[in-house]
């Protein structure tokens, strides 16, 4: 089937009407890469429709951060969207989405004040608020989330859960370039001296694993090493935590099964990775 655009809310709650089976949607802010694309293929494995929306929302970028540097190519998107079994790419404007007269706002309370939650105090706020709306209008089965993201993850399963959505959420794993970038539409910011440095995330988090391995369970013993490598490779550490994947609470001992998430400023550009450690 040819994948069909649909830019206004209207023409997608009419279309939406008609259609019958389980909708797989993939919420995305354009600037598509092989970690969208994997949750497009997960999407299709198990839903007879797949929306992927495409939609940079303004309320959950703080006043100082990059809503209009924000990499946007919606035209190329669209190309590689057609090229996939992609039923409808849905792409609102801010008109739409937040008119003049927009007051409501969705909001978890705690696990978004913590973690990313810090420096960025009304990032997930924006967040769950755009992502109940586009569940409102599409109504899908499963909604497909990469795990780079992992709070945004666990926050959005805290508010489907509290607030009686039908939809599932679906984590994929986090795609990552050969050398162990994790893919980030961000990522373009970064000079080819700044993607040497910003390896340190992931190196970081390998370190951690092997330190745990090698019988090291102390927390901040391991957040310790990890700080000197981010130190030496020039990253500015936001911040480095261990905690429970399902409550995000901080865990002192590292055990297997527990997250380890980092947040590094490599170049201006805030990066964000994390691994389960196994
Ligand atoms: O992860 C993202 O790209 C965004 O936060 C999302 C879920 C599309 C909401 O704008």
């Amino acid at each position: 089937m040819k994948t069909i655009l649909v830019n206004s809310i209207e023409s997608m709650l009419e279309i939406r009407q008609q259609l019958n089976g389980k909708i797989g949607f993939v919420p995305t802010m354009g600037f598509l890469h092989e970690g969208h694309l994997s949750l497009i293929s997960e999407a299709n494995k198990v839903s007879d429709i797949t929306i992927v929306s495409i939609y940079v929302n303004p309320t959950q970028f703080g006043i100082n951060e990059d809503l209009s540097e924000y990499p946007r190519d919606i035209k190329h998107d669209i190309e590689l969207l057609s090229k996939l079994k992609v039923d409808y790419v849905f792409f609102p404007n801010d008109k739409q989405m937040y008119p003049a007269d927009y007051k409501t706002w969705v909001n978890v309370e705690k696990i978004t004040q913590i973690l990313c939650g810090k420096s960025r105090p009304t990032h997930f706020r924006g967040v769950t608020t755009i992502v109940t709306k586009l569940i409102n209008i599409l109504d899908p089965e499963f909604m497909f989330m990469g795990e780079k993201d992992f709070q945004q993850l666990t926050i959005l399963k805290q508010m489907l859960q509290d607030l009686n959505f039908h939809t599932k959420i679906v984590g994929c794993p986090i795609i990552r370039e050969n050398d162990g970038l994790a893919l980030s539409s961000r990522n373009k910011y970064i000079s080819s001296v700044g993607r040497g440095k910003a390896l340190c995330l992931h190196n970081s988090l390998l370190l951690a694993q092997k330190l745990f391995d090698d019988g090291i369970y102390s927390t901040n013993k391991i957040i310790a090493q990890m700080t000197d490598l981010i130190d030496s490779n020039g990253g500015i550490i936001d911040y480095i935590e261990v905690f429970d994947p399902d409550t995000l609470e901080h865990i002192p001992k590292v055990a297997s099964g527990c997250r380890i998430a980092i947040a590094v400023v490599i170049e201006n550009t805030r990066l964000i990775d994390n691994i389960q450690i196994k």
